[in-house]
C-alpha cells in the first residue's frame, strides 16, 4: 500500500453473506468508531427497501444510488462502513473508498455463503431457480475485484468475533505505520 494513504475509515467489501454486517458492528464497537451500511443509507435516502429498488428501477438504477452514496462517504471519520456486496465491481466505488478507508475484504466460499443466505430472502439477486449456480457464477465474476483490496481475511475457518479481532488487528496496524 502506498505510504501517502490517508486512513480515516475502515470500509468492509465481500460478497453478500461473507459477514460484513456482523463484522462491522463489532469491529465499529471496539475502534469506538460510528458504523454504516451502504445498503441502510441507500433506503433511508429513498424510502424504499433494496428490493423494491430493483423490482421496480432495476439493478442500474441501483448502482447509480449505490454510486452516488460511495462519493458521499469520503467525507467521513472514524466510520466502520459496510458496503453491498456488489459495490466493488465498479473500479469507481473501489478507487473513492481508497482515499480514505482501508479496505478489508471478507472472503467466504461459495459453499459458506450458501450455508449463511439460504434462509434469507432480502436479497434480490439470489432470488434465483438456482441460487448455489448463482453465487458460484457471481463470486467467479466479482473476485478480481473483492482481491484489490487492501487486506483479505478469509472467514470460512472464524467466527464473527475472530474476524472481527482480526481486522481491528489490521487496522490498527495499518493506520498506525502512516
Ligand atoms: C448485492 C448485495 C446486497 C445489496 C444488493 C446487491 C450484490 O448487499 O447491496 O442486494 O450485488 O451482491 P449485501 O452484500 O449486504 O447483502
Amino acid at each position: 500500500m502506498h505510504s501517502d494513504r490517508r486512513i480515516f475509515n475502515l470500509a468492509l467489501i465481500g460478497f453478500m453473506g461473507a459477514g460484513k454486517t456482523s463484522v462491522g458492528r463489532l469491529v465499529a464497537e471496539q475502534l469506538h468508531f460510528d458504523y454504516l451500511d451502504s445498503d441502510e443509507l441507500i433506503q433511508s435516502r429513498t424510502g424504499r427497501s433494496i428490493t423494491e429498488i430493483f423490482k421496480t428501477d432495476g439493478e442500474p438504477a441501483f448502482r447509480a444510488l449505490e454510486r452516488q452514496v460511495v462519493e458521499e462517504l469520503s467525507n467521513r471519520a472514524r466510520t466502520v462502513i459496510s458496503t453491498g456486496g456488489g459495490l466493488p465491481v465498479n473500479p469507481a466505488n473501489l478507487a473513492s473508498l481508497k482515499t480514505h478507508a482501508l479496505v478489508v475484504c471478507l472472503w467466504a466460499s461459495p459453499e459458506k455463503i450458501w450455508e449463511r443466505v439460504k434462509g434469507q430472502t432480502h436479497r434480490p439477486l439470489l432470488n434465483d431457480p438456482d441460487p448455489q449456480k448463482k453465487i458460484r457464477d457471481l463470486l467467479a465474476t466479482r473476485e478480481q475485484f473483492y482481491k484489490q483490496a487492501d487486506v483479505l481475511v478469509n472467514t470460512d475457518i472464524r467466527s464473527v468475533r475472530e474476524v472481527a479481532l482480526h481486522v481491528v488487528h489490521q487496522f490498527r496496524l495499518e493506520s498506525s505505520s502512516r
